[in-house]
């Protein structure tokens, strides 16, 4: 009955994505603040068209979150829904090979910022709730919070999470903004990483010198700059800052092994990413290197001159964006605190450093063992056939730890995008068939969890 319901709207879902994807909602860019807002007012319309009795736009400091929610009866259980509805930027625009915010279908795949992270993934849910409503299957209650700062930090989250405790009252928390191992190898997460994010900035001379007058006899904060920055990685791939593998839970054999089952096909990994050979820390499988382990990465880096032609300077400061993906158990505020003070300690004396944080987030796992996860697991057997392989995913989701914390609530990462999706990269896009059957394994979900 599902299935039909899907069927006969399918179109009617597919053109209500494309208006959404329509909307450029980069939260980052604040030339596009009325977008993020207009996408906000189209989410809440879309949740009162699919029929929550209850819908609300948010004011926060910075983009609105949308509230909405559906109770049928108080003694069942409630499911939190949570996603975004804000996208990263689009640029690099020339690599794009249609127009980022003109969503276009193309061998049964859906182009556009945010087709995957996170507008189609959390549509879904819209849907899968409405085709519910309308067959009257909705078995527990429904709650939504879709949020419109995922990608720059969820910096205003946190504040209406701690001030709206009995407003998100729930049993367990429902999110799809991860990735399947593949549309054959369903696959639930299990795992997160967490974020600390940085800026450092060297500055050497106080004004860009003429390099031939002053070249050799007074320090380039550029060269500084690279020598800190590779001095953080030791020849093993480690990241060398002193304490940052205190806190790491190493995995026992066993969960290594575990982990290890699901399919990895390294010469595909590496075709499609048009690289020679990996890389990462010595002794892990790349599954391990993204699921499990801390890394440190340089995100951006700048200073001198960069425009056509070449200038001989030796400039005045350097600039670096460095972000450092973390595990169980390791905090963000202790590992950002290492790293400052680390690179102060690094730096030479011929140059002056400033270091800043960024946002970052807390790393997570997530119960297998629970009503909810069990639930997810049989709702893919019952629409894919297949038992779903338990997998930790490299990027992060911070509220998922926020909402064990202070709601005590435990989240179930029903994902249904794959690595080669190219979110945040250009030519971003999710399957239809991804999109399709995750409103049928989301109907599951529910079916099995009311149980
Ligand atoms: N949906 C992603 C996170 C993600 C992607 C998890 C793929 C698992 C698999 C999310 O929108 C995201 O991009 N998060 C940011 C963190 C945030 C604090 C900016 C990230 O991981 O960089
Ligand atoms: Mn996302
Ligand atoms: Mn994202």
């Amino acid at each position: 009955m599902v299935n039909q319901y899907i069927k006969s709207n399918q179109d009617r879902f597919l053109s209500e994505l494309f208006e959404l994807l329509k909307i450029p909602s980069v939260s980052a860019d604040s030339k596009h603040k009325p977008d993020v807002r207009k996408a906000a007012e189209f989410v809440v319309q879309k949740l009162k068209d699919a029929g929550a009795d209850k819908v609300e736009l948010c004011e926060t400091k910075g983009h609105p979150i949308v509230f909405g929610e559906k109770i049928i009866d108080p003694t069942k259980p409630t499911v939190l829904v949570y996603g975004h509805y804000d996208v990263q930027p689009a640029d690099p625009l020339n690599l794009w090979n249609s127009p980022a915010f003109e969503p276009i279908i193309k061998d049964g795949k859906i182009y556009a910022r945010g087709a995957c992270d996170d507008k189609g993934q959390f549509y879904m849910h819209i849907k899968a709730f409405e085709a519910m409503v309308n067959l009257q299957q909705l078995s527990c209650n429904i709650k939504f919070m879709i949020e419109g700062e995922e990608e720059v930090g969820s910096d205003n989250l946190g504040t209406f999470v701690k001030e709206n405790k009995s407003k998100l009252k729930a049993d367990v928390i429902l999110i799809s903004d991860t990735s399947l191992i593949s549309l054959d190898t369903p696959s639930i997460t299990v795992g997160l990483r967490g974020l600390s994010y940085m800026e450092v900035e060297v500055t050497g001379p106080n004004r860009d010198l003429h390099s031939g007058v002053y070249g050799g006899a007074v320090a380039n904060p550029i060269n500084a700059l690279s020598q800190m920055i590779a001095s953080l990685h030791d020849t093993n791939g480690k990241v060398a800052i002193p304490g940052f593998y205190d806190k790491v839970a190493e995995l026992t054999k066993a969960e290594r092994t575990q982990l290890n089952k699901a399919p990895f096909d390294l010469a595909g990994y590496k075709s499609e990413l048009d690289i020679k050979d990996i890389k990462g820390e010595e002794g892990y499988t790349t599954l391990e290197r993204t699921g499990t382990r801390p890394t440190l990465d340089v995100n951006g880096i700048w200073g001198g001159y960069t425009g056509e032609g070449a200038k001989t300077v030796l400039p005045s400061k350097a600039s670096a964006k460095i972000s450092m993906r973390l595990v169980p158990n390791q905090s963000s505020a202790e590992i950002t605190e290492l790293f400052t003070k680390h690179f102060q300690s690094i730096a030479p004396s011929y140059v002056k450093v400033k270091v800043t944080a960024h946002h970052g987030g807390e790393p997570a796992v997530t119960p297998t063992d629970s009503k909810a996860f069990k639930a997810a697991a049989s709702a893919f057997e019952e629409v894919w056939g297949k038992t779903p392989i338990p997998t930790r995913d490299g990027g992060s989701i911070p509220i998922v730890s926020l909402f064990k914390k202070e709601l005590g609530l435990d989240t179930v990462l029903m994902g249904f995008g794959l690595d080669s999706d190219a979110i945040h990269s250009p030519n971003e896009h999710y399957g239809i068939k991804n999109f399709l059957i995750g409103i049928e394994t989301i109907v599951a979900f529910y079916k099995h969890y009311s149980k």
